[in-house]
């Protein structure tokens, strides 16, 4: 089985965002559920066609076969193609003068990182993000940098990237280091106990139709400032439908350098491919290392499902109080405290937001320590349903500066 060295790195790679710190399905047979929402998708192949006409002028605009989305393929299909996808970028790129050898391995060297200053709260900037077309980059917050841009997808993408989720089929959201089943059967009478109460799915490249992907690709690129070759090692985009009631309490996107900073980044550590990922070993082996989260709303909610930072701009004093504890505290219960959070943002459909979960490392331009005034959430839903859509980048420190993928 493992005499080539694929077996274990498919079931990883194919399982390895669903072990991702916060947004970990942990569901078995009887907690997990799957939208039957194939009836819904009558505009599927229709929006597909008319965001294709829209963008006629850009490159491999009408190369998507819709009949490959005609049946729904196992999640696990497309995740394992994006990595795979990546791992042959960079082995073309070995040649090149991005990568360099270093000690043993050949180390692939990305660039230092880059970081968008913010200006004071309230700052508006405009940017350019597509040719000819301008967006506005407003600052939230400062500690960390929260940059809020309205109309950065447009309402085609917004209903696209949804009826491609529920193409695919949804999932309930899980939670790392929690047992939902446990959780349900315990607190089934009171919603708000539950961390993540939603649905979710992933999108990679593959499930998209390739224009979109260019796109949206290239507009991240844009607005982060950071090269492709970072992004193009990013994960693929999860999607999130959360229903009345619906929420998640505050928590970190990434791994907390107190618990886990001496471990390599997940999608940089070859030496824990043939790990099994339901074993505390795995925990111990590597973490996971999300240096910038941009979030987009992908519908207007009736009420409620604000996104709560409640640590930005905080006080040292506020984060060495607040984070001494790993317990769950009232300041993370974002169904009954949302409104007290320094940062409060309301979800509008087209609007990202974006948020650096890392500190910068100052010598050498790489991933930093976690960032605990990026703790953040969803509030309640109180009226209608919200869909969100996590573009999660990962950078690494610069001593995991290297391939993510072993040769086979
Ligand atoms: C997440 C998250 C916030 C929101 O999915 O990781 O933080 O507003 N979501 O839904
Ligand atoms: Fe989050």
């Amino acid at each position: 089985m493992n005499s080539n060295g694929s077996f274990p790195t498919v079931l990883l790679l194919a399982a390895l965002p669903f072990l991702l710190a916060f947004a970990h399905d942990t569901c078995s047979e009887h907690s997990c559920h799957v939208n039957e929402a194939h009836s819904e998708l009558s505009g599927h192949d229709d929006n597909i066609r008319k965001y294709e006409q829209q963008a006629q002028n850009l490159p491999n605009g009408g190369d998507y076969n819709m009949e490959d989305t005609s049946a729904v393929k196992p999640e696990a299909d497309g995740i394992l193609g994006k990595f795979n996808d990546v791992h042959d970028k960079l082995e073309d790129s070995e040649t090149g003068d991005s990568l360099q050898d270093n000690e043993e391995e050949s180390v692939a060297e990305f660039p230092p990182l880059s970081r968008i200053t913010p200006g004071e709260v309230g700052e508006i900037v405009d940017i350019e993000l597509e040719d000819g077309k301008m967006y506005q980059r407003i600052t939230r917050a400062v500690n960390p940098p929260v940059y809020e841009i309205p109309d950065y997808l447009t309402e085609l993408e917004c209903e696209l990237i949804v009826k491609l989720a529920q193409y695919t089929g949804l999932m309930r959201s899980g939670v790392v280091g929690a047992d939902i089943e446990e959780e349900f059967i315990n607190e089934t009478l009171d919603l708000t106990k539950i961390t993540r109460l939603s649905d979710q799915t992933w999108l990679s490249r593959e499930e998209m139709p390739p224009v979109l992907w260019e796109n949206l690709t290239n507009r991240l690129s844009r607005l982060t400032e950071l090269p492709s070759s970072i992004l193009e090692v990013s994960e693929p985009i999860q999607v999130v439908s959360y229903s009345g009631g619906g929420h998640y309490h505050a928590h970190l996107d990434t791994a907390k350098t107190s618990d886990s900073g001496h471990l390599p980044c997940c999608l940089q550590a070859p030496e824990c491919f043939d790990v099994d990922i339901s074993t505390e070993e795995f925990e111990d082996c590597c973490r996971i290392c999300r240096y910038v989260t941009v979030l987009y709303y992908l519908n207007d909610v009736v009420e409620g499902g604000e996104t709560a930072f409640p640590l930005a701009d905080a006080s040292d004093e506020i984060v060495r109080e607040r984070s001494k504890d790993t317990e769950f505290e009232p300041w993370m219960d974002l169904s009954h405290y949302c409104h007290n959070a320094s940062l409060v943002v309301k979800p509008k459909r087209g609007t990202a937001v974006m948020w650096y979960n890392h500190l910068m490392d100052p010598e050498t331009g790489y991933l930093g320590d976690t960032d605990l005034r990026s703790y953040h959430g969803g509030c309640d839903i109180i009226k209608g349903n919200k869909w969100i859509a996590n573009n999660w980048i990962t950078a690494t420190p610069y001593r995991d500066r290297r391939k993510p993928f072993p040769a086979n």
